[in-house]
């Protein structure tokens, strides 16, 4: 009995002078003296051991002994409770960060951007306008007015007839929208998204983006207009590429022409993609209708200008080799990711 209650002093001693101050040393501590084969436990063992006339005394002793071990790991852990929370949630700083997967630009857009960088690079200026837009802007200031069978060309969303709201056929409305700010001289590419009523299949899409493009000044020419065409498809296509203009009609423009190049798929000899011709048709351009000018407040006998579109789909195709336009807005990630590497 005497070596026993010489023992717990010396053990009071040791909790008594012993600081805990982190999780891992409470939970030793708990362990160690209060756990199941702790030593509490151990010494409560050795009741069975004291002579009947002191077991009662001995059992007061452990007990004091038992709540002093205890009360010690309560005040410790609370302390540690009150410290972490006022340190805030612990943060491990050397763990590795979340991996977020690297996006990738849709085909479309990266088509958009080289096409706009090559414009950029003669000086032109990217301009925007709104997708839903008023019968002037997209039909009546181009040239175009009401029951003109001309506007047949483009089959239209009407979303209202009066007044006469619809989803813009080209990104012609943005070159009116710059006109009428008067502002010259102007030059101005115009991308954009735009909407046909036409059926959905491989090669054609109810809506598809363009790049529309109008350069206006005093003493601006067809041939300026060329030069200008024929450059951005140097750029876009590479030196050999060969162009043609063929005579075409669009309200907009007088005189109006086709471009035509030479088929990057089969350089020129004739495949499936160019219908055996060996050309391949890339954007309509002319020069501005005296009319344009003037439905703008833009005098045609100081200022003359030239005018170009072309889609964005179809050279996206014959880049990247794709055979369905509908791949482009179905968003399938199987498809959308493979464009990650490219530029
Ligand atoms: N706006 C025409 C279209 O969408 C394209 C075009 C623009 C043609 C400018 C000539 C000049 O069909």
């Amino acid at each position: 009995m005497e070596q026993l209650l010489a023992q717990i002093e010396q053990l009071k001693k040791e909790i008594a002078e012993s600081a805990v101050t982190d999780a891992p040393s409470l939970e030793a501590f708990r362990i160690r003296f209060l756990g199941t084969k702790g030593i509490v436990k151990n010494l409560m063992g050795e009741m069975k051991n004291v002579a009947n006339e002191k077991k009662r005394e001995f059992g007061q002793i452990m007990n004091e002994f038992k709540q002093f071990a205890e009360s010690h790991f309560e005040q410790w852990k609370e302390q540690l409770e009150a410290g972490s929370a006022a340190a805030g949630p612990s943060i491990d700083n050397t763990l590795p960060g979340d991996n977020l997967p690297l996006g990738s630009r849709h085909p479309i857009s990266l088509m958009r951007n080289h096409i706009i960088s090559i414009f950029q690079r003669l000086g032109f200026a990217v301009a925007e306008g709104p997708e839903i837009e008023d019968d002037f802007h997209n039909f009546t200031a181009l040239n175009l007015p009401e029951h003109h069978p001309a506007r047949d060309m483009q089959d239209t969303f009407y979303i209202q007839q009066n007044p006469d709201w619809l989803l813009r056929t080209h990104t012609s409305n943005i070159q009116i929208r710059e006109m009428e700010k008067g502002e010259l001289p102007l030059r101005i590419i115009c991308p954009g998204r735009v909407y046909r009523n036409e059926t959905i299949s491989a090669r054609s899409h109810c809506f598809f983006h363009q790049v529309e493009g109008l350069y206006i000044d005093e003493n601006v020419s067809f041939a300026d207009l060329k030069q200008t065409l024929y450059y951005f498809v140097q750029e876009m296509y590479g030196k050999d590429v060969k162009v043609r203009f063929r005579p075409s009609y669009f309200p907009f423009t007088e005189p109006s022409a086709e471009m035509d190049i030479s088929c990057q798929i089969c350089g020129g000899s004739g495949c499936a993609i160019c219908k055996k011709t060996g050309w391949l048709e890339i954007l309509g351009c002319g020069m501005v209708h005296p009319n344009v000018l003037q439905n703008c407040g833009i005098d045609p006998n100081k200022y003359t200008g030239f005018a170009f579109g072309m889609g964005i789909e179809r050279p996206a195709l014959l880049k990247y080799g794709i055979t369905d336009i509908r791949l482009f807005s179905e968003n399938d990630v199987r498809f959308l990711r493979q464009f990650t590497a490219a530029t």
